[in-house]
């Protein structure tokens, strides 16, 4: 299961699959949860975005300031293509585990499948904490970190419940999809689980009202 940590097998299968995949789960499955914690000028973070549908249902849900990021140059490059018409949305080619913004300059950070890919590879433990403290840095007070995960609590708050991330963590239990074509039910890190999990991570401070 190790290749998913590697460039090569997503710029590799980006090149080969162009169509919209969706990790886990759609917008729908975690749109309440959006519209209670993000406001419409909230500045959003998408992590190790790929080629999934969740940005631009988000912009079409009303939030339109949406930055993304992924790893792979190929899929970075296909999505500016997808989504020129969406002023605001924007991508970047960066590694989360080394994320070049500023401190508190997001409202919020999206993950639906990029924790769970790092801690897939080699030094996941590592990788994984590497990019969950970038997400606490960039987090304004009051932000939050959303992560859309496989991973059963047990293991996740390892990661998640670090206390030097001071942020407080609630989960959240979404039904895995009985069948779609858009939304693949693949556990990559080879756990079956029966539902995925949405973990919804708030930092102290100002309420986030954008
Ligand atoms: C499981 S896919 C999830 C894609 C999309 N978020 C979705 O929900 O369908 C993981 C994505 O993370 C990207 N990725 C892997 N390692 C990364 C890293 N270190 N930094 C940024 N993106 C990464 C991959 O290129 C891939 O697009």
């Amino acid at each position: 299961m190790a290749h998913y940590s590697r460039l090569a097998y997503w710029d590799e299968r980006y090149k080969k699959e162009k169509e919209p995949f969706e990790w886990y789960q759609n917008y729908q499955a975690i749109q309440m949860y959006c519209q209670e914690q993000l406001h419409p000028n909230n500045k959003i973070l998408n992590v190790g975005a790929g080629n999934s549908t969740l940005s631009e249902q988000m912009y079409e849900d009303g939030f339109r300031n949406i930055t993304n990021i992924d790893i792979s140059t190929v899929v970075v490059e296909q999505m500016i293509e997808r989504t020129q018409a969406m002023p605001g949305m924007t991508w970047q080619i960066m590694d989360c585990r080394y994320m070049e913004f500023e401190d508190e300059s997001f409202d919020a950070v999206i993950d639906k499948g990029c924790l769970d890919t790092l801690l897939t590879g080699e030094a996941s433990e590592d990788n994984a904490n590497k990019f969950c403290s970038h997400v606490a840095r960039i987090l304004k007070p009051g932000g939050v970190y959303m992560c859309v995960s496989v991973g059963i609590p047990s293991e996740r708050m390892a990661i998640l419940g670090n206390q030097d991330f001071s942020w407080a963590v609630n989960i959240e239990t979404l039904p895995k999809p009985a069948s779609s074509e858009a939304v693949v039910d693949y556990d990559p890190v080879g756990k079956p689980t029966s539902c995925h999990y949405l973990y919804v991570c708030k930092t102290g401070g100002d309420d986030n009202e954008g």
